[in-house]
């Protein structure tokens, strides 16, 4: 597939108007994508579990503009009020997906959306948001264009979400989702994420996710920035190379189940992360104090109980605790004895690995 293969053929019989909605959640890398070419191309393959609860609602209500415009029309309502300062992360989405969905120009949108997830939790929405909005356009293209598969909806729902947010490309699906070229994957693709596509141990099954709210503030560097600095990066070549490498060791991991190397990869993936952040020039730290005590009793647990709970952690200062089902009253137990004291407002949030975006029954079920 190309970009050129996401180009509509001529639209006829636009409908009027109409409403459309979708649930998409949020993600989790445990391979990290950081940095990035132009047009959201990413300069690393990367995988992720999709979440269950972090989940954003989007309703899109359409209405067919008296004639074609050339600037895009749209009032956007956050959680019930509308919300000006996100007008031009949307303006700059339309204009990066316009070639692909022409339609964006003939309509007024009304675009209402919520997030499942406390607002400044110190969570991305973008993943979730972003893919939410892709996913509700994609349901207007099938209302143009009936005889679309199911794999071109959800193939192309993630090549859109990728030019709102590169990491919103791996929303759609569940329950392991995988984005970039990487020889050892058969389909991957730059442009898209696509189901993991090998077998995966029963261990994997239902996996916890609970995320400790360290820091709820607004983050000091944008990822936007954060990407832009792997460009000329002294180490971004060792690190693009062990994406690749990681992803491949993760293949019999997920396979044999081996939960050892699991975490080994996963958690020197969090830091490595991290450490492309601390060796930018400008460098910059979004880890506090906290995120690194919870790291400390995470591993002085996993020690002395042999479970095999671990953490990973996103563009910010909160840690996603990682555990298997089998494990989740010890390790449960032990993240409100010994780790909830080291949240902001004692907050957390208990997800799981989760199968990805759900059509809302529009006027039913919103
Ligand atoms: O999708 P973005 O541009 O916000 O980048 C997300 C980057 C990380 O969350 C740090 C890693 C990832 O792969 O999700």
């Amino acid at each position: 597939m190309t970009e050129k293969d996401f180009v509509p053929s001529a639209y006829h019989n636009l409908k009027e108007e109409g409403v459309v909605g979708f649930k998409s959640p949020s993600n989790i890398a445990l391979v990290k994508y950081w940095g990035k070419k132009e047009n959201q191309i990413p300069a690393n393959p990367s995988i992720s579990f999709t979440l269950d609860a972090c989940a954003t609602k989007t309703i899109l209500t359409y209405s067919k503009l008296e004639k074609r415009a050339t600037d895009f029309s749209f009032d956007l309502i956050f959680e019930g009020k509308p919300k000006p300062s996100f007008t031009p992360k949307i303006t700059t989405f339309f204009s990066r997906i316009v070639t692909y969905v022409p339609f964006l120009l003939d309509y007024h949108f009304v675009i209402e959306t919520s997030n499942s997830f406390p607002h400044s939790s110190g969570i991305a929405s973008s993943a979730s948001g972003m893919s939410a909005l892709a996913l509700c356009l994609m349901e207007i293209e099938k209302e143009l264009n009936p005889e679309m598969s199911d794999t071109q909806f959800i193939q192309k729902a993630s090549f859109l979400s990728r030019l709102g947010s590169g990491s919103a490309c791996r929303s759609i699906q569940g329950d392991i989702v995988q984005w970039g070229n990487h020889t050892d994957t058969d389909r991957s693709s730059d442009l898209y994420g696509i189901k993991y596509p090998y077998e995966v141990h029963k261990l994997f099954r239902n996996y916890h996710d609970t995320i400790l709210l360290v820091d709820k503030g607004e983050k000091q560097v944008s990822s936007t920035v954060g990407h832009d600095l792997m460009h000329d990066h002294p180490f971004a070549r060792q690190r693009f190379a062990q994406a690749h490498e990681n992803l491949t060791k993760l293949k019999s991991v997920f396979k044999e189940g081996d939960l050892k190397e699991f975490i080994k990869i996963v958690e020197s993936e969090a830091l490595t992360l991290h450490a492309m952040m601390m060796t930018s020039h400008p460098y910059f730290i979004l880890m506090k104090p906290n995120t690194l005590e919870i790291i400390n009793k995470i591993w002085a647990f996993r020690e002395r109980s042999g479970t095999h709970v671990c953490f990973t952690l996103d563009a910010g200062a909160n840690v996603h605790v990682l555990y298997p089902e089998n494990e989740k009253e010890e390790v449960y137990q032990f993240i409100k004895n010994e780790l909830v004291v080291y949240c902001q407002n004692q907050q957390y949030i208990c997800d799981r690995i989760g199968f990805g975006a759900k059509r809302i029954n529009v006027g039913l079920d919103n």
